[in-house]
């Protein structure tokens, strides 16, 4: 037999009254003052040993079958614990404790008090629990409160791009994408929502979704699901749960290869950047001349040739075949910078130019929604898509140009046939739609931009909670991967090669390249800087040996000078200075010697003869 510890503790404590033979019961005047009426409280006797009995439970210390049992001075149990339990038809089985000191834990508590208490969530778990029904799976709880009724929920039966939700044939069961992605996101409620799916349209049309989310606030269906895009005009009778797709509206045409033309050569720059080279490649020739010619047989010569040079020389950098030899130090300083810009912009042209020549081009005479809109041409949309509304209410097309599309051999057939045989210059229809469209079609391909942004979503009537819980499960797909899942099982086509293909030709830019041309210029003004400076220098020194042999030293005379000393050879002027300091050193000393013997003359009288003078 099991005794209970506060079993046990009061035989103890009656035992111990016993023992001591003072069992008495009195008659108490507060029972009697309380005139039970009925009740009879006046004959209730109280024990006279109450307060003893208390005292001595109080001061237990002993270890029962649960543990140490001992009380504080307050009259609680210290250290209390309780086992968890898991109560199995008519058997129980221990699944954890509970403890003040360390929570809910798998160890029990007697153990967790010689630790340090631990109230991390890691340690807070308990083993499994059987619930009813003998399954681990947790209970959803209670069930979505709907009268006891199955939610009526409206589904589109689709004709076209079914892979996304039409009725199973013969069964009144719905599959597609839309269909798992809902039941994947209901079975993450933490309540059952009991429904009933119930097919929308005449299942030879595509049904209007506008009208279906019409219908619920008709009070006609509790719930719409499948292909619904969520826009304005919806938005404003139902609520709608998080997108679970997205899908804008896109144009569609015909495509075409174009064939590289003879002037293909010249498409990897555009105008502004080849005239930009061009003159770049006139200035570092004239830079270079500059800087060589007074040091350079190569760059010297009558004004023509020199001309030629400077054309020959700069050109055939751009090939690094120049030929001719650059001397000077700020020379080969520009040469060096400009190569380097060289390399860059023929490595870009030449892989511009590959890429052109070997990815397909392609091209249609529409570019785009601005295009599709300037024409006059019929525009195809789907059948019971809000692509019409849009077309006609936000981009003011007229009517007369659209034409109601139903299935993708369609769409084909129109884009085919064109504008001037009864078909259509192009399709306008969701991304979702003309992915699955594309995906076996390469002589159609998305023109333009996506040029709205949609998503779908499941409708609901207004202040539904149901459509912000499935909004919330409809993230965790999103989140844990499931919805791409369900996304590349209904949705995954192998694309088509074409696709990806340029419509426009990708031209490199000046703007890609400047920082090369601004290093280059960089370069080749600081090199005629120092250049000027170092003329300006020599000439300074050499003028005023000219000045002081010509005695000329008018400004025009001097600048005349200039440009000569400028156009003349460093060598030729460096040695005719040189020529010229001697001619000046030995002139001044003629000049000293005249004078010097002048002065002897003066001061020897003339009848002296040398004799007498050499005698002196
Ligand atoms: N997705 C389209 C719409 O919402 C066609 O069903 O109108």
């Amino acid at each position: 037999m099991l005794m209970t510890q506060y079993g046990y503790l009061l035989m103890q404590s009656m035992h111990f009254l016993i023992k001591g033979g003072n069992i008495s019961f009195s008659n108490d005047s507060r029972l009697a003052a309380l005139r039970g009426g009925s009740l009879h409280l006046d004959a209730l006797n109280i024990f006279n040993g109450g307060n003893l009995l208390r005292q001595n439970i109080l001061q237990v210390n002993m270890t029962g079958v649960t543990g140490k049992v001992k009380f504080n001075p307050d009259g609680n149990l210290i250290h209390p614990a309780y086992d968890i339990i898991n109560v199995i038809g008519n058997g129980i089985r221990r699944i954890g404790y509970w403890s003040n000191y360390s929570g809910l834990s798998v160890v029990p508590p007697e153990t967790l008090y010689s630790r340090p208490p631990n109230r991390s969530s890691s340690s807070q778990k308990l083993h499994g629990v059987i619930w009813p029904g003998q399954t681990a799976q947790k209970p959803r709880g209670w069930v979505y409160p709907e009268n006891g009724r199955h939610l009526r929920i409206a589904v589109p039966s689709r004709v076209s791009y079914c892979e996304f939700v039409s009725q199973v044939p013969g069964t009144d069961k719905f599959a597609g994408y839309c269909i798992d992605v809902f039941t994947a996101a209901i079975n993450l409620l933490p309540y059952a929502v009991p429904y009933k799916l119930i097919p929308y349209g005449d299942g030879v049309n595509n049904p209007s979704c506008t009208e279906l989310v019409r219908l619920i606030t008709a009070g006609v269906y509790d719930a719409a699901i499948g292909d619904i895009a969520i826009i304005t005009n919806r938005t404003k009778m139902v609520d709608f749960t998080q997108p679970y797709i997205e899908s804008g509206l896109v144009v569609v045409a015909p495509v075409k290869k174009r064939n590289s033309s003879a002037w293909a050569f010249l498409q990897p720059f555009t105008g502004q950047m080849w005239s930009v080279t061009a003159l770049f490649f006139i200035i570092v020739g004239a830079v270079v001349w500059i800087l060589e010619h007074r040091l350079n047989d190569d760059f010297r010569g009558p004004p023509r040739r020199q001309l030629i040079t400077i054309l020959w020389f700069s050109f055939s950098t751009w090939f690094f075949a120049h030929r001719e030899n650059t001397i000077s130090t700020l020379g080969r300083f520009v040469l060096f910078i400009w190569l380097f810009v060289v390399l860059i912009i023929n490595s870009s042209y030449t892989a511009s130019l590959t890429s052109i020549l070997t990815v397909q081009q392609i091209f249609s005479p529409i570019e785009g929604i601005e295009s599709l809109i300037s024409s006059k041409d019929p525009i195809g949309y789907q059948q019971g898509s809000f692509a019409r509304d849009y077309l006609v209410n936000e981009l003011g097309i007229h009517e007369s140009r659209l034409v109601s599309l139903k299935m993708p051999e369609d769409y084909a057939k129109a884009l085919k046939d064109g504008p001037h045989r009864g078909g259509v210059a192009a399709v306008v229809d969701e991304r979702a739609y003309i992915e699955l469209f594309l995906s076996a079609r390469c002589e159609f391909s998305i023109v333009g931009q996506q040029f709205t942004k949609n998503g779908w979503g499941f409708a609901f009537p207004r202040d539904s909670p149901l459509a912000v819980d499935l909004s919330t499960a409809i993230l965790k797909l999103s989140e844990n991967g499931d919805l791409q899942r369900i996304h590349d099982k209904w949705l995954m086509r192998s694309a088509c090669s074409l696709q990806g293909t340029k419509l426009e030709v990708d031209r490199l830019d000046l703007k890609s390249f400047w920082g090369l041309y601004l290093m280059c210029g960089i370069a080749c003004l600081f090199a005629l800087f120092i250049n000027v400076l170092q003329m300006v220098r020599q000439f300074s020194q050499y003028n005023s040996l000219e000045v002081a042999s010509s005695g000329r030293s008018s400004t025009s005379a001097r600048l005349q000078t200039f440009l000569s000393f400028a156009d003349e050879k460093e060598q030729e002027v460096k040695s005719r200075s040189k020529r010229r300091r001697l001619e000046m050193a030995s002139y001044r000393n003629e000049t000293m010697d005249g004078y010097s013997s002048k002065r002897q003359d003066i001061e020897s009288p003339p009848d002296e003869s040398p004799h007498a003078s050499n005698e002196a």
